[in-house]
């Protein structure tokens, strides 16, 4: 069977690593969370105290950070230095401070390099922000994935209570718009849909559906190859 590149990209909270991890096991191919590797970086920066602000010294600790994603059934397991760091790159800290980091075109530069070789010649599914556009210019299924912000924002909360971590959802519906706001509006790869990328919109839909639906259009693409 052929083994095709999927590229998910979308806003927080659209679902995509939920979607883009099912479609991944059901395919049986490798899933390759590139947010937790920006995530992951910018823990790395607080670890050390470098200014998320400063490029060159961002780009010097992202040359010296060994960043490794190992599959598990919640998602990617992520290690920095051999130090697990799953659960504390979901910290507000590295949340308020991801898009800051992920803005700089030398981090970037590595870090979509890095990710094209996680990709090459396999069955991969890649979510993010630039897979469609940047990443993955060639995936043979891209999908866009939306949500309106009220859901999205909503989803969060309801991950935080369900986590026992205190969040407040009007908070977190401004937290998610200026972090939006960011993507959207930097100069190097951002966060927007390719030309030739399937749109789905998940408001209405729950995460098995949404991931049903993206299983199926990667089949049909599957065949088609
Ligand atoms: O899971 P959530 O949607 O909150 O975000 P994420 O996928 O973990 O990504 C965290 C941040 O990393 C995003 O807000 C972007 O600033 C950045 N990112 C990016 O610039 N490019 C990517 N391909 C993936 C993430
Ligand atoms: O990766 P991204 O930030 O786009 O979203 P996610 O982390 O996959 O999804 C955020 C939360 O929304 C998770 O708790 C999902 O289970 C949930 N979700 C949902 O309720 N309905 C969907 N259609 C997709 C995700």
């Amino acid at each position: 069977m052929n083994k095709i590149n999927i590229a998910i990209d979308g806003p927080a909270g659209a679902g995509k690593s939920t979607v883009a991890r099912t479609a991944a096991s059901q395919l049986q191919y490798v899933y390759i969370d590139t947010g937790a590797m920006y995530r992951a970086l910018t823990w790395n920066a607080i670890h050390h105290n470098v200014d998320i602000q400063d490029e060159e010294g961002i780009s010097v600790l992202l040359k010296k950070t060994d960043i490794e994603l190992l599959p598990s059934p919640e998602g990617n397991r992520v290690f920095v230095d051999g130090e697990e760091v799953t659960s504390a790159i979901r910290s507000n800290d590295v949340t308020a401070a991801v898009s800051d980091v992920s803005a700089h075109a030398k981090v970037r530069r590595q870090m979509v390099k890095k990710q094209q070789e996680l990709a090459q010649n396999r069955g991969a599914v890649l979510d993010g922000r630039d897979i469609g556009t940047t990443v993955l210019p060639h995936a043979e299924l891209k999908v866009f994935l939306s949500a309106s912000v009220e859901e999205r924002a909503r989803r969060r909360h309801l991950e935080n209570v369900e986590k026992g971590i205190s969040s407040d959802l009007q908070m977190m519906m401004k937290d998610i718009q200026a972090r939006d706001e960011k993507d959207a509006g930097r100069d190097i790869s951002p966060l927007v849909q390719a030309d030739d990328a399937v749109k789905v919109d998940t408001t209405d839909l729950s995460a098995e559906e949404a991931a049903a639906e993206i299983c199926e259009m990667a089949r049909e693409r599957i065949h088609e190859i």
